[in-house]
């Protein structure tokens, strides 16, 4: 049955940030205690910036992060040293201050000039990490991600094909507003994690983030990610909860 979405408001963005920070340690041990690891998908834009910093200043020694492994649930269409690289923010506020090696870390090949090439290249890095078989999907234990102004998470935006993928694990998806291609998930992966948390702050996310959670006829790209065996997180400040 997939997951009603389990929503928590915090009271501002430190908090939210705090909180997220609490949940990702917990997560992580617990997946490390069962199964001997952690596998994550980091979030691009500009939110997931304050989660890191809070790992990196408050968590640094929550978890043994040899036994964390880092992907990405979406990538812009840029080298890994764009400023609009999802890698770059991550590594500059993450990774490179954690005593993380970098054979935990699977980045996008997206500085392939064709974004089909790279989104199969990753497809492959993640069917060979996981050891699925052709036409399994697998299942990370935690999958971070934003919801933007109008309602796309990852790179699956209202309106583009990425949205029917059902046969790939990762996909280059054509965004006509945005006039690139990006690199993304697809929703079957999203679907198969053990757990997703939506991370969303701000007054100005507060509609979409009512439509997302209140209105089933929306029709958002985000309200399609439900897990089907595992938990919905929307970890939300005030800001963002105004409408709720
Ligand atoms: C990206 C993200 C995207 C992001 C939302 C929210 O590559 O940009 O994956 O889905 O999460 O657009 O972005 P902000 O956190 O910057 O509001």
């Amino acid at each position: 049955m997939p997951a009603e979405p389990q929503v928590r408001i915090f009271g501002s963005p430190q908090e939210l940030f705090r909180a997220a920070a609490e949940e990702f340690c917990v997560t992580g041990s617990k997946s490390i205690q069962d199964h001997g690891r952690f596998t994550v998908a980091l979030s691009g834009g500009s939110t997931p910036r304050g989660l890191h910093q809070e790992l990196v200043t408050n968590f640094s020694s929550c978890l043994p992060w040899d036994k964390v492994f880092f992907f990405w649930g979406d990538e812009r269409h840029v080298p890994p040293d764009s400023s609009d690289s999802n890698y770059r923010m991550a590594n500059e506020t993450l990774l490179s201050k954690l005593p993380i090696s970098p054979e935990n870390i699977f980045r996008v090949p997206a500085e392939l000039p064709d974004a089909r090439g790279a989104a199969g290249k990753y497809e492959q890095t993640l069917q060979q990490f996981f050891r699925s078989k052709q036409g399994a999907f697998p299942k990370f234990d935690f999958i971070l991600l934003g919801m933007g102004p109008d309602g796309h998470t990852a790179s699956l935006f209202p309106g583009t094909a990425a949205l029917q993928a059902k046969d790939h694990l990762v996909v280059a998806n054509w965004v006509d507003k945005l006039n690139t291609f990006r690199i993304t998930f697809t929703y079957p992966v999203l679907n198969n994690a053990a757990s997703v948390m939506f991370l969303v702050n701000g007054d100005e996310k507060a509609e979409m983030v009512r439509r997302a959670l209140k209105d089933p006829a929306a029709n958002l790209p985000c309200q399609k990610v439900r897990p089907v065996d595992g938990e919905l997180l929307w970890y939300l400040d005030k800001g963002a909860a105004l409408k709720l």
